[in-house]
């Protein structure tokens, strides 16, 4: 494995005040907070008190030991950034930073370090696979309808240079009637020719629904071995119960700045060693010796393409992206099942108090396994931002879909209490009459 570019300092490792890299990297690792209850879970973030918030998918309130790596590292930046970055970036592979934070998603999605690049965000991670793969004229690519901003424009703008075409399909008419059979023969029903890639969401924003993506992605491939599958897994991460990287798509791009708590401005993205020799890289890389070198050399770089090849390069906000690994921990702390469990029980609780009344329609599936920590509702004869607003007057965080159909979303998080989540329900029906 030669991840990174091995520079063998003949001084040791720089020192910033005593800390060595690795020490200021684990620093912020040991010792977690108690995380057994819930109300020590949410005494780890300083959101506002006066509000509660059904909205913290959008983006992450860091929890304090994400605050304390982030603070960890750009203290140190700030003292010496020359020397922190230099040696973090390039040092050996057993020191190597950017690697302890691969290792830790890894650890946590059951993948290996090497097939996990850094990004910025899904949508970085979605323009790097959709530019990345090697289309071209008469080759199609299918989404659905329910797919994000992000991920269409990701396609289309890819399309444009290569000449494939998109074709859009839709799964479901109104989610909450959806069914695994449903999804899997809408799926499969949706595959030309032509079709070479197809992109799925694994939870989507629009109306809550979590796609089966394992049968999904079974069923896909035994009829069409050849066509890829791609994952936008966003609102999956951190809300969800899975090994991410064995559920079956060839690329899986996350945000990691909303159910995992990792820093703002944060993703990653996954695919398996045949995923990655695929894809063309599209922005240079920073931490591959091969790339490097045959830089130096004036030649092509050896090998096929690996996730170091295709994360993208340039210097970072560090001290964000190097805290990711705290994120990730604390998930491992708290128990992806019980986590996933906990914010289950919290939107159930949420789904069933808005059920049955005549003026509320709930499109998210009322099955704990086709949805996830979204709630999307409308009430009769108002309008989505109204509902939102009115719920804001209460001191209630909700959001609208920034969909072409809009609905109003409440998410209960690991945030949340139950007593909220009875509060921002009962808001609703109030509001509905
Ligand atoms: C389904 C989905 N994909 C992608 C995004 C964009 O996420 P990011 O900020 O990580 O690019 C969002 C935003 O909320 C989303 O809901």
């Amino acid at each position: 494995m030669d991840l990174t570019r091995r520079r063998f300092l003949a001084a040791p490792v720089a020192l910033t005040g005593g800390l060595s890299l690795l020490a200021a990297l684990e620093a912020h690792a040991s010792p977690l907070p108690d995380l057994s209850t819930w109300d020590a879970v949410r005494a780890q973030f300083s959101l506002d008190p006066a509000w509660a918030h059904f909205a913290s998918f959008f983006i992450a309130s860091h929890p304090a030991p994400v605050r304390d790596a982030i603070e960890t590292w750009r203290r140190a930046m700030d003292r010496d950034p020359f020397q922190v970055i230099e040696s973090g970036m390039f040092e050996e592979e057993s020191k190597n930073v950017p690697l302890k934070v691969q290792t830790a998603i890894a650890h946590y999605i059951g993948g290996r370090a090497e097939d996990v690049a850094l990004t910025r965000s899904t949508t970085e991670g979605l323009a790097l696979i959709y530019h990345g793969l090697p289309l071209r004229a008469g080759d199609e690519v299918v989404v659905t309808t329910h797919d994000h901003y992000s991920h269409h424009e990701s396609i289309r703008l890819a399309n444009e240079r290569s000449g494939a075409t998109m074709r859009k399909i839709k799964l479901y008419d109104d989610a909450k009637d959806a069914t695994v059979d449903s999804l899997v023969s809408n799926l499969l029903a949706g595959i030309g020719p032509k079709t070479r890639v197809v992109g799925l969401t694994w939870v989507h924003s629009s109306t809550g629904m979590r796609l089966p993506i394992r049968e999904m992605a079974k069923a896909l491939k035994a009829r069409h071995p050849d066509v890829l599958l791609v994952m936008d897994g966003v609102h999956g991460i951190g809300a969800v119960d899975e090994t991410i990287a064995t559920m079956g798509p060839d690329y899986i791009a996350a945000g990691t700045h909303k159910w995992m708590f990792a820093p703002r401005g944060t993703g990653m993205l996954w695919a398996n060693a045949d995923g990655w020799g695929r894809l063309r890289p599209v922005v240079p890389n920073f931490t591959e010796w091969e790339s490097y070198t045959a830089w130096t050399e004036d030649r092509a770089p050896n090998g096929p393409t690996n996730a170091a090849r295709v994360a993208p390069g340039g210097f970072h906000a560090f001290e964000h992206q190097w805290a990711m690994s705290a994120a990730f921990e604390m998930h491992e702390a708290m128990g992806r099942k019980r986590v996933a469990d906990r914010i289950a029980e919290l939107n159930t609780r949420i789904k069933q108090q808005l059920a049955g009344h005549a003026k509320i329609h709930v499109h998210t599936p009322q099955s704990p396994a086709l949805s996830a920590g979204l709630v999307a509702f409308e009430i009769d004869g108002m309008k989505p931002e109204d509902v939102v607003k009115r719920l804001r007057e209460e001191k209630i965080v909700a959001s609208t879909s920034p969909y072409a159909v809009v609905y109003a979303r409440l998410a209960g998080s690991l945030v949340n209490t139950p007593e909220e989540v009875d509060r921002a329900a009962q808001a609703v029906v109030r509001l509905a009459g």
